[in-house]
């Protein structure tokens, strides 16, 4: 028997893994157009920065679904010289919001509150960050890296079926929430053409005018007396306040990897961590991929990842946040002690552990230069078209970040995850997030880039793609689009993906007292660069959507 099959497997997937002639750059995201526009500047020269703010402001065009300019996301970096960091551009409350705005006179949630129109929105931070980013990395004017999202809003698109599909759900919705909006007042059909000149004006006023045109300037006085008319408590204020946070990366060690991750307020390291940490000193390979075991064992520690999730993890500027103590080894020994392959865990009889504290849209983009840095981003509306909320002269979606704060105790969010104290809603705190952009070294060298989007199964699909690949030998392509599982302790079932389930295995498990969500569903959607021992780059585009990779 191997005792470390890791290191076996990697050597064999670096060696055959040499099929392509990308080396100098790649770009992997949702769409082909935002992938092209990255890739255009990295030809012309400019860094992986460069093309991030590019392919990010394209996506705002293209995927207007959860690419945006009314949301907020994550970058990890990580420099050719190897120093890494983090920049947090995630959505604020509002200063007026209050712990109980979501609740009646009868402390009930009032449905859809925190998910629909102007009270679910937070202050964005998107433009906010791109200019963040372009001011400490960028080399490239911005007014270049605004110019094709400006050429994709004005010239138009062709929209692929699955976009017609989102669209023609949401359409209704959106139409009612903004009194009709010619944008949407239509019938849209696969290779429409899809222009937003309202878009385009908006998108050039920034690129003129800086940061400060979206948050001090016209189109903050636009969208705060938008969203007042429509029943929201964003002032002129709450902009001119937003500022995003360069915090130091999360650094995972999990056999030979260094795993450089988003901390809090995003919730993703440390539950990747967790999970990892429990599961390292089994042989996967044994016990085989995807497998009843397999399964088993990454359910039952998802199952107590997510349960201290609900716990001990916020926005830190709000709270202290154990990180140490939930990443001690001794801790999560302790907590994964009882495991075995018998009969399922009970959520309900799980809690959060001890530990002594001191004191429906997303899209990710994987980016590689040819100076060797890396960029990894996930970036959302929250839910398909955030609100749904558009002001019709701006041409672009305000998000339903709200959603992610926990909203009463013990009362899930749209993705199911529930939470207590440490994430209610405080002015000016940030929703704990499970995004999880992520970039892997593997003997210091870099080796992988990632993210994915889907709420809390982006977690678990960063998991199962990593060990796709440096514990299975699946290929970059291969890791991406296996399909996966997914445990968030409460609700207690296996979410999971058609054809990952024999009937043999679904019934042994049943067995055994795991419970399934009754539909599949889809899980994630992985965009990944894998970087060779020889520097070449092989993509992984998710082939659940339209995703694309393109290198040079
Ligand atoms: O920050 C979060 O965790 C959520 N707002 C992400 C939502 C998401 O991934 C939706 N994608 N399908």
């Amino acid at each position: 028997m191997l005792k470390n099959s890791l290191f076996y497997l990697l050597l064999i997937v670096q060696l055959i893994s040499c099929d392509n002639n990308y080396r100098s750059g790649m770009v992997v995201s949702a769409k082909h157009e935002a992938s092209k526009a990255g890739i255009d500047i990295l030809k012309r020269g400019g860094n992986a920065f460069d093309a991030m703010i590019a392919t990010d402001l394209a996506l705002a065009v293209v995927y207007p679904n959860a690419g945006n300019l009314g949301g907020g996301g994550f970058m990890v970096y990580r420099l050719s010289d190897g120093k890494n960091g983090t920049l947090d551009y995630r959505e604020k409350a509002p200063i007026n919001s209050k712990v109980d705005m979501y609740l009646d006179d009868n402390n009930q949630v009032i449905k859809g509150l925190s998910q629909n129109g102007a009270l679910a929105i937070g202050v964005p931070g998107t433009i906010a960050g791109l200019f963040e980013i372009h001011d400490k990395f960028g080399s490239i004017p911005i007014k270049e890296l605004f110019q094709p999202a400006i050429d994709l809003a004005n010239n138009g698109y062709k929209l692929t079926s699955n976009q017609v599909n989102t669209i023609n759900n949401y359409k209704d919705l959106i139409l009612k929430l903004n009194d009709s909006i010619d944008l949407f007042n239509k019938t849209f059909k696969k290779d429409d053409l899809f222009i937003n000149k309202s878009l385009a004006k908006t998108l050039t006023a920034i690129s003129n005018n800086g940061a400060d045109e979206f948050y001090k300037g016209e189109i903050a006085n636009t969208l705060s007396s938008y969203i007042i008319e429509k029943g929201g408590i964003i002032t002129k204020e709450d902009f001119a306040l937003y500022k995003p946070v360069w915090r130091e990366s999360l650094e995972l060690k999990y056999k030979n990897l260094n795993i450089i991750t988003m901390g809090p307020p995003s919730s993703g390291g440390i539950v990747l961590g967790q999970i990892l940490q429990m599961i390292e000193n089994y042989d996967l390979n044994e016990l085989g991929h995807n497998s009843e075991k397999y399964i088993q064992l990454l359910v039952e520690a998802e199952r107590l990842s997510f349960s201290d999730r609900s716990k001990y993890l916020g926005d830190p500027d709000f709270n202290k946040i154990p990180i140490k103590k939930l990443l001690n080894e001794d801790y999560l020994k302790n907590r994964f002690k009882s495991f075995n392959y018998g009969q399922s865990k009970n959520s309900k009889e799980i809690n959060p552990g001890k530990v002594n504290i001191e004191s429906k849209e997303t899209t990710h983009y994987s980016i590689v230069d040819k100076f060797g840095n890396a960029v990894s981003v996930t970036t959302t509306l929250n839910g398909n078209y955030g609100s749904k909320l558009i002001p019709k002269n701006l041409g672009f979606f305000l998000n339903n970040e709200m959603d992610d704060f926990s909203i009463k105790p013990g009362y899930p969010n749209m993705y199911g995850l529930i939470g207590g104290y440490i994430n209610s809603i405080e002015p000016e705190k940030r929703m704990l997030s499970s995004m999880t952009p992520t970039i892997i070294e593997y003997n210091s060298k870099l080796s992988m880039v990632l993210g994915s989007p889907g709420g809390p199964t982006i977690i678990t699909s960063v998991l199962q793609t990593i060990l796709n690949f440096y514990e299975f030998g699946f290929d970059m392509q291969k890791s991406v689009d296996l399909p996966r599982f997914h445990h968030l302790w409460l609700p207690d079932k296996i979410f999971y993906e058609d054809n990952i389930l024999s009937e043999n295995i679904k019934s042994n498990l049943s067995k055994k007292k795991y419970l399934f969500n009754e539909t599949s569903s889809v899980i994630g959607r992985v965009d990944a660069i894998h970087i060779d021992k020889n520097n070449y780059l092989n993509p992984g585009a998710d082939k659940r959507g339209d995703d694309t990779a393109i290198g040079y």
